[in-house]
């Protein structure tokens, strides 16, 4: 399996062959045009790679938020740029433009943070490694996780903990927090898992007491769930008749949106490529944990005409 520097690209053999009927022929049979690929979470640039390799004939533009997965790229990618295969954009992908980026065959978001992201304790992304509680892909976000921590109402804590994190009772958390903050700035990730250990205790085994709190802070700083909805959505605006995106999620929230875009805010466009939600095999748990609990969906732009025709059959 292709492995850029520690980071396993999660279903990446389901990727390549839901890719290939759209990215294998040179030029669209539509148009005429080069075939091009969109990668809006660059990351180590696993998928992009693979894409890149098996597909000489491609060309790609990819975004990534966090300045030190460009900085990578440039160099992991320096031929293909120096070619003119690859434009790199620093950025989040919320400010994707068909008219400024163009249109695409094949795209792919990875939502979520990469092992390097996880791995690094400065970023403060994980419990397991002390760090400022920091949480931002984008290093010049004005909010940090601390920030939030010390800024937000007890009862806005018990909000965001509840609707983002899915704890159904913080409150003794929350409130412990509040206590403690008076006196001393939650400024560490050890500081505030230490806190949760404490107070909520180990209920299921083998999942540290922390991860929902985190998570929840994680998807508040980066605020990840408008970036799927409104993200995803204004991707569907630049696919070619007959391209696909597909979207890795890796939690229940984040999925829940992009089911319901597929199945029901973007059926002018296109419709899901299969009902079912596709997940890693048996083999790909065991070899790469941190596919855990991802899901991949898969949407395909339907033709104009088919389009017209579906509607106007709709009125007979
Ligand atoms: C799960 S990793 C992607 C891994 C990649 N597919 C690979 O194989 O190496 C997610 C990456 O997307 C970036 N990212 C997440 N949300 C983003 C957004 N809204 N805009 C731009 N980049 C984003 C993160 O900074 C991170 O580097």
């Amino acid at each position: 399996m292709t492995k850029v520097d520690n980071h396993t690209p999660v279903m990446l053999a389901e990727i390549l062959s839901l890719a290939d009927p759209v990215l294998s022929l040179p030029t669209s049979t539509l148009e005429g045009q080069a075939k091009r690929y969109l990668d809006v979470t660059l990351g180590r640039g696993g998928h992009l790679k693979a894409i890149l390799d098996k597909y000489p004939h491609v060309s790609a533009v990819a975004f990534d938020q966090d300045i030190d997965a460009i900085i990578y790229a440039q160099k992991l990618f320096e031929t293909e740029i120096a070619e003119g295969r690859l434009q790199l954009v620093h950025g989040n992908f919320l400010n994707y433009s068909p008219e400024v980026h163009g249109n695409f065959d094949f795209a792919l978001a990875d939502l979520g943070v990469s092992s390097p992201q996880l791995d690094q304790a400065e970023r403060g992304f994980s419990f397991y490694h002390t760090g400022p509680l920091d949480m931002r892909m984008d290093q010049s976000l004005t909010q940090k996780a601390s920030d939030i921590l010390a800024e937000y109402s007890e009862a806005q804590l018990i909000e965001l903990f509840k609707n983002l994190g899915e704890v159904s009772s913080p409150f003794r958390v929350v409130r412990a927090i509040v206590f403690d903050r008076k006196t001393k700035p939650f400024e560490t990730t050890t500081q505030l898992s230490g806190l949760i250990e404490r107070v909520d205790g180990w209920r299921k085994k083998g999942v540290h007491p922390a991860t929902q709190y985190f998570l929840a802070l994680r998807l508040e700083v980066n605020q990840e769930l408008v970036v799927a909805q409104e993200g995803v959505r204004g991707l569907a605006l630049g696919l070619k008749p007959q391209a696909r995106m597909a979207v890795l999620t890796f939690h229940s929230l984040e999925d829940r949106i992009i089911k319901r875009l597929f199945k029901e805010q973007l059926t002018q466009w296109g419709r899901p490529l299969f009902k079912k939600v596709i997940e890693p095999t048996r083999e790909e748990l065991l070899s790469n944990p941190r596919s855990r609990s991802s899901k991949l969906r898969v949407f395909e732009r339907i033709l104009q005409d088919a389009m017209e025709s579906k509607s106007k059959n709709k009125y007979r």
